[in-house]
């Protein structure tokens, strides 16, 4: 079997955010590996206006042209790590508006989560694999949580990951559980079509 293609989507855009170091750190540990092909999906590189699309993405392809093309990057990818933080105990809206754009371009693939903030968006995540269950997804227990004094430190007072080499094995465990349910759903993929 090929290197499945994972997706490492950056859930926020605002100016000055955070995603970014936590979005590389998990991007350089993956490749590193070998085993992985992996490929930072960046929100702000798709501009998607808020859904109001006459059909949801699970009947029609969407008009907006960036959002055409937000789902055929959807579409090549094998599996998903989410990077996200936590806006009022939720998932950041642009994250949401981006998973409503598409649906059969993430159907029978696996997802994966870090996150950042006071719990370490728990609460965030927790949401996020409810959608990723409704956009048939198969969201795995793995995660990274970088909370409390980890993610003031980085946040506020200079840390950098350089200073939290204990947060590398869940990142590695995230990974291994992430590969394993990637081969397997591409493997059932090609040998069994969905059923309609
Ligand atoms: C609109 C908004 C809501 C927030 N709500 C929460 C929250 O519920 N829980 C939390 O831990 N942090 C919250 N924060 C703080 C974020 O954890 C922090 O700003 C983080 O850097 C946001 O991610 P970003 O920098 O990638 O945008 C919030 C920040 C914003 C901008």
């Amino acid at each position: 079997m090929s290197k499945p293609h994972i997706g490492i989507v950056v859930a926020t855009t605002r100016e000055g955010r955070f995603a970014d170091k936590p979005a590389a750190w998990i991007r350089d540990i993956a490749a590193a590996r070998g085993d992985m092909e992996v490929e930072l999906l960046d929100l702000r590189d798709y501009p998607m206006p808020f859904f109001a699309e006459a059909a949801s993405p699970a009947w029609a392809a969407p008009k907006d042209e960036v959002a055409r093309r937000w789902g055929q990057k959807v579409a090549a990818m094998d599996g998903f790590i989410f990077v996200t933080g936590e806006y009022n105990h939720g998932v950041p809206a642009v994250l949401k508006n981006a998973l409503d754009y598409a649906y059969r371009e993430f159907n029978r693939k696996p997802a994966a989560y870090v996150g950042y903030g006071g719990v370490g968006a728990a609460r965030s995540i927790e949401q996020l694999r409810l959608i990723n269950i409704e956009l048939q997804m198969a969201p795995t227990r793995s995660a990274v949580h970088i909370a409390g004094a980890d993610f003031i430190g980085m946040f506020m007072h200079g840390k950098t990951f350089a200073d939290m080499q204990h947060l590398e094995p869940a990142a590695r465990s995230l990974l291994d559980d992430l590969l394993w349910w990637t081969r397997a759903l591409k493997s059932a993929r090609a040998e069994m079509p969905a059923p309609a």
